[in-house]
């Protein structure tokens, strides 16, 4: 019993030595193994982890023009009925912009095309495209000199209107139409284009004018007050930046503002050229328009390669509409620089709107010169990027 329990405790001895010469050995091939393994396990989820926070930088962070300027203003851009059943620019449009303005289908000649009878398809389908993806829309707009219904200045003998019977029409005009759109437009360019091109003059002769005198202004923005009193309205015009102009469009705010009338902002439609507006002149315009206590927005946006020109003509022979690298450099330059100023002034604009989705369609393609191409927008023919949008998403 004694020698078989020696030999027991022999045999263990044995045994454990044994173990852990296993072990050591095991440990010594298998110890840079299992280093690798943690090593390379570590790695990869560390790779994991970079990944992941890419991707969610990528969806969280700017993706579009909206958001690289969600802390400053709404980016919107003026579309047609046309464009959103177009899905290539339905995707770009809400990538991009988080505002719309009707191009063409407020106006009240494509609106209102007879006395007693409005046509509200492309209208409606606009609001309701914006309302399905939470876009903001700007009513455009409710008086202007341009793209009037036939019937509206005349009575049945073809004779000019009354100033009484022109102010109701007006009103009824307004009242249907704001109403129509309560708490789905928040705001309205209310007036159009009202000051002279002819810098001798103040206000446009138009026939709004001719029968009303300059009472057309003030009633037109109590009428869209009283059916919406929630809406932001404006008064809207072009070359507002030209000091001879930018004082008369001055002249008639501050009337307005003085009289009490319920304007709350003015629009700059920035028809701009790589020619102009200077820094000074812009910054000036912003400056002194809401010195009155107006708020500013820049609302037609494009920027030309042309020169800027009123009156239509045809193209000259040998005139070039060609995209030189020149003029798009040019163009990056303007549209840095504009962006940078608005950008400084975010306590008082409210709001930037191109006109125009991308370089494939612009208005400025027929007018001045029918035929002549331009490409005044940050999106190219075929929808992409141009150089000009790097440039204004880049704030450095
Ligand atoms: C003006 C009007 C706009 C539009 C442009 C040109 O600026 O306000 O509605 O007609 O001209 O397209």
């Amino acid at each position: 019993m004694y020698v078989h329990s020696n030999i027991f405790v022999i045999d263990c001895l044995i045994y454990k030595a044994a173990i852990y010469s296993f072990k050591d050995s095991f440990f010594l091939i298998f110890k840079p193994l299992i280093f690798m393994t943690r090593l390379l396990t570590g790695t990869f989820l560390l790779l994991q982890l970079c990944c992941f926070t890419a991707l969610k930088a990528q969806t969280t962070g700017p993706t579009g023009l909206k958001d690289y300027y969600g802390n400053y203003f709404p980016i919107g851009v003026a579309v047609s009925p046309m464009a959103l059943k177009d899905p290539a620019q339905v995707s770009l449009i809400l990538k991009q912009f988080n505002s719309l303005t009707p191009e063409n289908a407020m106006k009240m000649g494509p609106i209102h095309p007879e006395e007693n009878r409005y046509n509200w398809k492309d209208a409606d389908s606009i609001v309701a495209f914006a309302q399905a993806h939470g876009l903001k829309v700007r009513g455009h707009n409710l008086c202007w000199h341009e793209q009037t219904p036939g019937w509206l200045f005349k009575d049945s003998n073809g004779s000019l209107v009354t100033k009484v019977v022109l102010l109701k029409r007006l009103k009824d005009h307004i009242t249907t139409v704001v109403n129509r759109y309560k708490g789905k437009i928040y705001a309205w360019d209310v007036v159009n284009e009202a000051i002279a091109d002819d810098s001798t003059q103040f206000l446009r002769n138009s026939l709004w004018y001719q029968v009303c005198g300059e009472d057309f202004i003030v009633k037109a923005f109590e009428y869209a007050h009283e059916a919406d009193p929630n809406a932001v309205l404006f008064y809207n015009d072009y070359n507002t930046e030209r000091p001879e102009k930018r004082e008369r469009v001055y002249q008639l705010l501050k009337k307005l503002v003085d009289a009490k009338v319920p304007i709350y902002a003015v629009g700059i439609q920035a028809h701009w050229s790589i020619y102009e507006p200077d820094q000074k002149d812009l910054i000036e315009t912003i400056r002194k328009f809401s010195s009155l206590g107006l708020k500013v927005q820049v609302s037609e946006l494009d920027i030309s390669i042309y020169p800027w020109e009123k009156n239509k003509r045809a193209m000259r022979p040998g005139e070039s509409d060609a995209y030189t690298p020149e003029l798009a450099k040019k163009q990056e330059d303007q549209y840095a620089e504009v962006f940078k100023i608005f950008r400084e002034y975010k306590n008082v604009i409210t709001g930037v709107t191109f006109w125009n989705i991308s370089d494939k369609y612009t208005w400025l393609d027929t007018y001045p010169v029918p035929g002549r191409k331009n490409y005044p927008l940050l999106f190219d023919q075929n929808l992409q990027p141009k150089q000009a949008y790097y440039r204004v998403v880049d704030f450095k």
